[in-house]
Protein backbone atom coordinates (compact mmCIF):
# COMPACT_ATOMS: atom_id res chain seq x y z
CA UNK A 1 0.00 0.00 0.00
CA UNK A 2 1.20 3.41 -1.20
CA UNK A 3 1.38 7.31 0.11
CA UNK A 4 0.01 8.90 -2.63
CA UNK A 5 0.30 12.67 -2.94
CA UNK A 6 -2.50 14.38 -5.09
CA UNK A 7 -1.63 18.08 -6.39
CA UNK A 8 -5.05 19.34 -6.92
CA UNK A 9 -6.52 16.86 -5.02
CA UNK A 10 -9.35 18.80 -3.69
CA UNK A 11 -10.45 19.53 -7.06
CA UNK A 12 -13.28 17.81 -8.58
CA UNK A 13 -10.95 14.56 -10.45
CA UNK A 14 -8.56 14.71 -7.79
CA UNK A 15 -10.77 14.24 -4.89
CA UNK A 16 -12.71 11.69 -6.40
CA UNK A 17 -9.36 10.10 -7.02
CA UNK A 18 -8.09 10.46 -3.71
CA UNK A 19 -11.74 8.09 -2.20
CA UNK A 20 -10.59 5.29 -4.99
CA UNK A 21 -7.10 5.18 -3.37
CA UNK A 22 -8.05 4.96 0.01
CA UNK A 23 -11.08 2.22 -0.88
CA UNK A 24 -8.01 0.00 -2.10
CA UNK A 25 -6.10 0.91 0.95
CA UNK A 26 -4.10 3.12 -0.22
CA UNK A 27 -2.96 6.92 1.73
CA UNK A 28 -3.95 9.84 -0.35
CA UNK A 29 -2.22 13.41 0.61
CA UNK A 30 -3.56 16.30 -0.43
CA UNK A 31 -1.37 19.56 -1.79
CA UNK A 32 -4.09 22.25 -3.37
CA UNK A 33 -3.83 26.18 -2.78
CA UNK A 34 -7.77 26.24 -3.18
CA UNK A 35 -7.89 28.46 -5.70
CA UNK A 36 -10.74 26.52 -6.97
CA UNK A 37 -11.94 23.68 -4.49
CA UNK A 38 -13.91 24.69 -1.62
CA UNK A 39 -11.76 24.58 1.87
CA UNK A 40 -14.40 21.72 3.48
CA UNK A 41 -13.23 19.18 1.31
CA UNK A 42 -10.57 17.81 2.93
CA UNK A 43 -12.91 17.16 6.33
CA UNK A 44 -15.91 15.79 3.66
CA UNK A 45 -12.66 13.07 2.29
CA UNK A 46 -11.83 12.30 5.79
CA UNK A 47 -15.75 11.56 6.67
CA UNK A 48 -16.04 9.50 3.07
CA UNK A 49 -12.57 7.12 3.54
CA UNK A 50 -13.17 6.75 7.52
CA UNK A 51 -9.71 8.41 8.12
CA UNK A 52 -8.09 12.24 8.19
CA UNK A 53 -6.62 12.74 5.08
CA UNK A 54 -3.17 15.14 5.10
CA UNK A 55 -3.82 18.05 3.26
CA UNK A 56 -1.16 21.06 2.55
CA UNK A 57 -1.91 24.44 1.24
CA UNK A 58 0.29 25.37 -1.03
CA UNK A 59 0.77 26.53 -5.15
CA UNK A 60 2.60 24.21 -7.45
CA UNK A 61 4.73 27.15 -8.34
CA UNK A 62 6.25 27.19 -5.21
CA UNK A 63 9.22 24.75 -4.61
CA UNK A 64 9.50 25.31 -1.03
CA UNK A 65 5.90 24.13 -0.49
CA UNK A 66 6.55 21.20 -2.56
CA UNK A 67 9.61 19.90 -0.59
CA UNK A 68 8.22 20.38 2.41
CA UNK A 69 5.22 17.85 1.55
CA UNK A 70 7.56 15.69 -0.18
CA UNK A 71 9.88 15.79 3.05
CA UNK A 72 7.18 15.33 5.45
CA UNK A 73 4.75 12.73 4.25
CA UNK A 74 7.75 10.83 1.49
CA UNK A 75 5.01 9.95 -1.02
CA UNK A 76 5.75 6.73 -3.22
CA UNK A 77 3.64 8.72 -6.24
CA UNK A 78 2.60 12.08 -7.24
CA UNK A 79 -0.70 12.50 -9.68
CA UNK A 80 -0.50 16.00 -10.78
CA UNK A 81 -4.05 17.30 -10.75
CA UNK A 82 -3.56 21.05 -9.75
CA UNK A 83 -4.23 23.19 -13.27
CA UNK A 84 -6.43 25.55 -14.74
CA UNK A 85 -8.42 24.19 -17.11
CA UNK A 86 -11.44 26.42 -18.93
CA UNK A 87 -10.78 26.91 -22.50
CA UNK A 88 -12.15 30.05 -23.05
CA UNK A 89 -10.63 31.44 -20.09
CA UNK A 90 -7.33 30.22 -21.29
CA UNK A 91 -7.79 32.44 -24.57
CA UNK A 92 -7.89 35.48 -22.15
CA UNK A 93 -4.97 34.38 -19.99
CA UNK A 94 -2.90 32.86 -21.60
CA UNK A 95 -0.02 33.53 -19.48
CA UNK A 96 -1.81 32.28 -16.40
CA UNK A 97 -2.25 29.27 -17.82
CA UNK A 98 1.13 28.57 -18.91
CA UNK A 99 2.35 29.44 -15.95
CA UNK A 100 0.75 27.14 -14.22
CA UNK A 101 0.22 24.19 -16.04
CA UNK A 102 3.63 24.47 -17.51
CA UNK A 103 6.03 26.08 -15.08
CA UNK A 104 3.81 24.60 -12.37
CA UNK A 105 4.53 21.00 -13.76
CA UNK A 106 8.06 21.82 -14.50
CA UNK A 107 8.69 22.83 -10.72
CA UNK A 108 6.34 19.71 -9.32
CA UNK A 109 9.20 17.33 -11.61
CA UNK A 110 11.67 20.14 -10.19
CA UNK A 111 11.14 19.22 -6.34
CA UNK A 112 10.40 15.34 -7.05
CA UNK A 113 13.64 14.74 -8.44
CA UNK A 114 15.41 16.59 -5.30
CA UNK A 115 13.42 14.29 -3.45
CA UNK A 116 14.24 10.97 -5.74
CA UNK A 117 11.39 10.58 -6.16
CA UNK A 118 10.15 9.81 -9.96
CA UNK A 119 6.63 8.17 -10.55
CA UNK A 120 3.94 10.35 -11.77
CA UNK A 121 0.39 9.93 -13.19
CA UNK A 122 -0.12 13.22 -14.99
CA UNK A 123 -4.14 14.62 -15.84
CA UNK A 124 -3.98 15.27 -19.65
CA UNK A 125 -6.97 15.53 -22.05
CA UNK A 126 -8.56 14.92 -24.97
CA UNK A 127 -8.20 18.31 -26.35
CA UNK A 128 -4.30 17.44 -26.78
CA UNK A 129 -5.90 15.88 -30.50
CA UNK A 130 -7.80 19.19 -30.91
CA UNK A 131 -9.71 18.57 -34.20
CA UNK A 132 -9.28 14.87 -34.60
CA UNK A 133 -9.60 13.48 -38.17
CA UNK A 134 -10.38 10.07 -36.91
CA UNK A 135 -13.58 9.38 -34.28
CA UNK A 136 -12.78 6.51 -31.96
CA UNK A 137 -9.88 8.62 -31.40
CA UNK A 138 -6.54 6.69 -30.76
CA UNK A 139 -3.60 7.86 -29.04
CA UNK A 140 -1.39 7.00 -31.78
CA UNK A 141 -3.71 10.29 -33.19
CA UNK A 142 -1.78 13.68 -33.93
CA UNK A 143 -1.85 16.32 -31.11
CA UNK A 144 -2.81 19.83 -32.16
CA UNK A 145 -3.20 22.80 -30.21
CA UNK A 146 -6.70 24.67 -30.84
CA UNK A 147 -6.42 26.71 -27.62
CA UNK A 148 -4.04 28.10 -24.91
CA UNK A 149 -5.35 25.48 -22.52
CA UNK A 150 -4.54 22.63 -24.70
CA UNK A 151 -1.10 24.09 -25.94
CA UNK A 152 -0.29 23.58 -22.08
CA UNK A 153 -1.76 19.83 -22.09
CA UNK A 154 0.22 19.16 -25.01
CA UNK A 155 3.92 20.88 -23.58
CA UNK A 156 3.17 18.98 -20.60
CA UNK A 157 2.75 15.63 -22.12
CA UNK A 158 6.17 16.82 -24.17
CA UNK A 159 7.94 17.91 -21.30
CA UNK A 160 7.38 14.57 -19.99
CA UNK A 161 8.19 12.54 -22.51
CA UNK A 162 11.64 14.36 -22.62
CA UNK A 163 12.26 14.02 -18.93
CA UNK A 164 11.47 10.11 -19.28
CA UNK A 165 13.75 9.74 -22.10
CA UNK A 166 16.72 11.50 -20.84
CA UNK A 167 16.61 9.20 -17.52
CA UNK A 168 14.69 5.97 -17.12
CA UNK A 169 13.97 6.01 -13.77
CA UNK A 170 10.98 8.05 -14.77
CA UNK A 171 8.09 6.19 -14.70
CA UNK A 172 4.89 8.20 -16.03
CA UNK A 173 1.20 7.57 -16.99
CA UNK A 174 -0.36 10.10 -19.02
CA UNK A 175 -4.16 9.84 -19.00
CA UNK A 176 -5.81 11.56 -21.67
CA UNK A 177 -9.31 12.34 -19.74
CA UNK A 178 -12.64 12.66 -22.82
CA UNK A 179 -15.70 14.15 -20.73
CA UNK A 180 -15.61 13.47 -16.55
CA UNK A 181 -19.69 13.49 -15.67
CA UNK A 182 -21.15 12.87 -12.39
CA UNK A 183 -19.94 12.47 -8.78
CA UNK A 184 -19.50 10.20 -5.96
CA UNK A 185 -22.98 8.39 -5.14
CA UNK A 186 -22.57 9.68 -1.72
CA UNK A 187 -23.52 12.95 -3.24
CA UNK A 188 -20.37 14.10 -0.54
CA UNK A 189 -18.32 15.10 -3.37
CA UNK A 190 -18.98 16.23 -6.86
CA UNK A 191 -18.13 18.87 -9.59
CA UNK A 192 -18.53 22.67 -8.11
CA UNK A 193 -18.09 24.97 -10.80
CA UNK A 194 -17.64 28.90 -9.81
CA UNK A 195 -19.28 31.02 -12.13
CA UNK A 196 -21.27 29.13 -15.45
CA UNK A 197 -19.89 25.82 -16.27
CA UNK A 198 -18.42 25.24 -19.37
CA UNK A 199 -18.99 21.55 -19.11
CA UNK A 200 -22.47 20.17 -20.16
CA UNK A 201 -23.59 17.87 -17.38
CA UNK A 202 -22.85 21.04 -14.77
CA UNK A 203 -25.01 23.12 -17.45
CA UNK A 204 -27.67 20.91 -17.33
CA UNK A 205 -27.64 20.33 -13.32
CA UNK A 206 -28.22 24.54 -13.34
CA UNK A 207 -31.10 24.22 -15.82
CA UNK A 208 -32.26 21.35 -13.56
CA UNK A 209 -31.64 23.67 -10.34
CA UNK A 210 -33.94 26.32 -11.86
CA UNK A 211 -30.24 28.22 -12.23
CA UNK A 212 -30.87 28.69 -16.42
CA UNK A 213 -33.73 29.01 -17.85
CA UNK A 214 -33.07 26.41 -20.17
CA UNK A 215 -30.22 24.53 -22.19
CA UNK A 216 -28.36 26.02 -25.50
CA UNK A 217 -27.37 23.49 -27.68
CA UNK A 218 -25.54 24.46 -29.99
CA UNK A 219 -26.35 23.56 -33.44
CA UNK A 220 -29.36 20.45 -34.34
CA UNK A 221 -27.36 19.64 -37.91
CA UNK A 222 -24.61 17.61 -37.02
CA UNK A 223 -24.15 13.98 -39.28
CA UNK A 224 -25.32 12.61 -36.02
CA UNK A 225 -28.59 10.74 -35.32
CA UNK A 226 -30.78 13.51 -33.80
CA UNK A 227 -28.22 16.31 -35.30
CA UNK A 228 -26.64 17.51 -31.75
CA UNK A 229 -22.82 16.91 -30.52
CA UNK A 230 -22.30 13.39 -29.30
CA UNK A 231 -19.55 13.33 -26.94
CA UNK A 232 -17.71 10.35 -24.86
CA UNK A 233 -18.77 10.91 -21.17
CA UNK A 234 -16.90 9.19 -18.48
CA UNK A 235 -18.37 9.00 -14.79
CA UNK A 236 -15.86 10.60 -12.23
CA UNK A 237 -15.30 7.47 -10.09
CA UNK A 238 -14.47 5.05 -13.10
CA UNK A 239 -12.16 7.89 -13.90
CA UNK A 240 -10.44 7.31 -10.54
CA UNK A 241 -10.21 4.23 -11.21
CA UNK A 242 -8.29 4.17 -13.91
CA UNK A 243 -5.70 6.50 -11.67
CA UNK A 244 -5.62 3.59 -8.80
CA UNK A 245 -5.10 1.42 -11.67
CA UNK A 246 -2.40 3.80 -13.58
CA UNK A 247 -0.51 4.50 -10.57
CA UNK A 248 -0.72 0.87 -9.26
CA UNK A 249 1.32 -0.17 -12.47
CA UNK A 250 4.19 2.52 -12.42
CA UNK A 251 4.58 1.52 -8.77
CA UNK A 252 4.75 -2.55 -9.97
CA UNK A 253 7.75 -1.25 -12.39
CA UNK A 254 5.88 -0.69 -15.19
CA UNK A 255 7.54 2.06 -17.41
CA UNK A 256 5.05 4.24 -18.16
CA UNK A 257 2.11 5.10 -20.88
CA UNK A 258 -0.42 7.13 -22.44
CA UNK A 259 -3.66 6.01 -22.14
CA UNK A 260 -6.97 7.77 -23.22
CA UNK A 261 -9.59 7.22 -20.27
CA UNK A 262 -13.11 7.04 -21.80
CA UNK A 263 -15.62 4.73 -22.41
CA UNK A 264 -15.82 4.43 -26.40
CA UNK A 265 -19.32 5.23 -26.78
CA UNK A 266 -20.70 8.41 -27.19
CA UNK A 267 -24.07 10.25 -26.68
CA UNK A 268 -25.66 13.27 -28.26
CA UNK A 269 -26.41 16.18 -26.38
CA UNK A 270 -30.72 15.70 -26.44
CA UNK A 271 -29.60 12.01 -25.09
CA UNK A 272 -28.18 13.76 -22.15
CA UNK A 273 -30.66 16.27 -21.67
CA UNK A 274 -32.81 13.64 -21.92
CA UNK A 275 -30.87 11.40 -19.30
CA UNK A 276 -30.88 14.51 -16.80
CA UNK A 277 -34.24 14.74 -16.84
CA UNK A 278 -35.37 11.04 -16.07
CA UNK A 279 -32.84 11.54 -12.90
CA UNK A 280 -34.92 14.57 -12.33
CA UNK A 281 -37.97 13.38 -13.27
CA UNK A 282 -39.76 15.45 -15.74
CA UNK A 283 -38.42 17.04 -19.27
CA UNK A 284 -35.84 19.85 -19.28
CA UNK A 285 -36.16 22.91 -21.57
CA UNK A 286 -33.84 23.57 -24.34
CA UNK A 287 -33.42 26.09 -27.73
CA UNK A 288 -31.22 25.27 -30.40
CA UNK A 289 -28.97 27.98 -31.14
CA UNK A 290 -26.20 28.24 -33.81
CA UNK A 291 -23.03 25.69 -33.95
CA UNK A 292 -19.95 26.50 -32.06
CA UNK A 293 -17.04 27.47 -34.63
CA UNK A 294 -14.69 24.09 -34.14
CA UNK A 295 -16.85 21.99 -32.59
CA UNK A 296 -17.18 18.22 -34.29
CA UNK A 297 -20.59 15.80 -35.03
CA UNK A 298 -18.81 13.18 -32.75
CA UNK A 299 -15.14 13.30 -30.53
CA UNK A 300 -14.90 9.76 -28.88
CA UNK A 301 -12.16 7.49 -26.80
CA UNK A 302 -10.68 4.50 -28.39
CA UNK A 303 -10.93 2.85 -25.06
CA UNK A 304 -8.71 -0.40 -26.45
CA UNK A 305 -5.10 0.89 -24.98
CA UNK A 306 -6.41 1.25 -21.36
CA UNK A 307 -8.33 -2.30 -21.18
CA UNK A 308 -5.09 -3.79 -22.91
CA UNK A 309 -2.78 -2.24 -20.79
CA UNK A 310 -4.70 -1.82 -17.19
CA UNK A 311 -7.47 -3.83 -17.69
CA UNK A 312 -9.06 -0.44 -17.69
CA UNK A 313 -13.16 -0.71 -18.57
CA UNK A 314 -15.76 1.93 -17.59
CA UNK A 315 -18.48 0.27 -16.04
CA UNK A 316 -21.00 3.16 -15.09
CA UNK A 317 -23.41 4.64 -17.55
CA UNK A 318 -25.13 7.81 -18.97
CA UNK A 319 -28.19 7.58 -16.88
CA UNK A 320 -25.38 6.83 -13.24
CA UNK A 321 -24.05 9.84 -14.21
CA UNK A 322 -27.10 12.09 -13.95
CA UNK A 323 -28.61 10.21 -11.21
CA UNK A 324 -25.10 11.14 -9.42
CA UNK A 325 -24.97 14.48 -10.36
CA UNK A 326 -28.40 15.61 -9.33
CA UNK A 327 -28.01 14.05 -5.88
CA UNK A 328 -24.80 15.55 -5.46
CA UNK A 329 -26.17 19.28 -6.70
CA UNK A 330 -29.35 18.36 -4.94
CA UNK A 331 -27.60 18.07 -1.72
CA UNK A 332 -25.13 20.97 -2.43
CA UNK A 333 -28.55 23.03 -2.12
CA UNK A 334 -30.06 21.66 0.94
CA UNK A 335 -26.68 22.40 2.82
CA UNK A 336 -26.36 26.32 1.74
CA UNK A 337 -29.91 26.41 2.58
N1 LIG B 1 -12.73 18.15 -15.61
C1 LIG B 1 -12.48 18.00 -16.90
O1 LIG B 1 -13.37 18.11 -17.74
C2 LIG B 1 -11.08 17.66 -17.37
C3 LIG B 1 -10.92 17.08 -18.63
C4 LIG B 1 -9.62 16.78 -19.05
C5 LIG B 1 -8.52 17.04 -18.24
N2 LIG B 1 -8.72 17.62 -17.02
C6 LIG B 1 -7.54 17.91 -16.19
O2 LIG B 1 -7.69 17.23 -14.97
C7 LIG B 1 -7.10 17.97 -13.90
C8 LIG B 1 -8.09 18.16 -12.79
O3 LIG B 1 -9.24 18.80 -13.30
P1 LIG B 1 -10.51 19.07 -12.39
O4 LIG B 1 -11.69 19.01 -13.29
O5 LIG B 1 -10.46 18.24 -11.18
O6 LIG B 1 -10.26 20.61 -12.04
P2 LIG B 1 -10.45 21.37 -10.65
O7 LIG B 1 -10.29 22.81 -10.94
O8 LIG B 1 -11.69 20.92 -9.98
O9 LIG B 1 -9.20 20.84 -9.82
C9 LIG B 1 -7.92 21.41 -9.92
C10 LIG B 1 -7.44 21.67 -8.52
O10 LIG B 1 -6.15 22.27 -8.60
C11 LIG B 1 -6.09 23.34 -7.70
N3 LIG B 1 -5.11 24.29 -8.23
C12 LIG B 1 -5.23 25.13 -9.29
N4 LIG B 1 -4.11 25.84 -9.47
C13 LIG B 1 -3.25 25.45 -8.49
C14 LIG B 1 -1.93 25.82 -8.15
N5 LIG B 1 -1.27 26.77 -8.84
N6 LIG B 1 -1.34 25.21 -7.11
C15 LIG B 1 -2.00 24.27 -6.40
N7 LIG B 1 -3.26 23.88 -6.67
C16 LIG B 1 -3.88 24.45 -7.71
C17 LIG B 1 -7.50 23.91 -7.62
O11 LIG B 1 -7.76 24.59 -6.40
C18 LIG B 1 -8.34 22.62 -7.75
O12 LIG B 1 -8.62 22.06 -6.48
C19 LIG B 1 -6.60 19.27 -14.54
O13 LIG B 1 -5.24 19.11 -14.82
C20 LIG B 1 -7.41 19.37 -15.82
O14 LIG B 1 -6.72 20.08 -16.81
C21 LIG B 1 -9.97 17.91 -16.55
Amino acid sequence: MAVILLTGGAGYVGSHACVALAAAGHSPVLFDDFSNAREDVPDRLARLTGAPVPCYRGDVRDPAALGRVLAAQNPDAVMHFAALKAVGESMDRPLDYMAVNIAGLVTLLGAMEAAGLRRLVYSSSATVYGVPDVTPTPESAPRRAVNPYGFTKIKGEEILEQLAASDPRWAVGVLRYFNPAGAHESAMIGEDPSGRPNNLVPLIARVAAGQLRRLEVFGDDYSTPDGTGVRDYIHVMDLAEGHRLSVERLLAGAPGHVLNLGTGRGHSVLEVLAAYGRAVGRELPYRVVPRRPGDVPVYCADPARAEAELGFRARRDLDEICRSSWAWVRGQAARRA
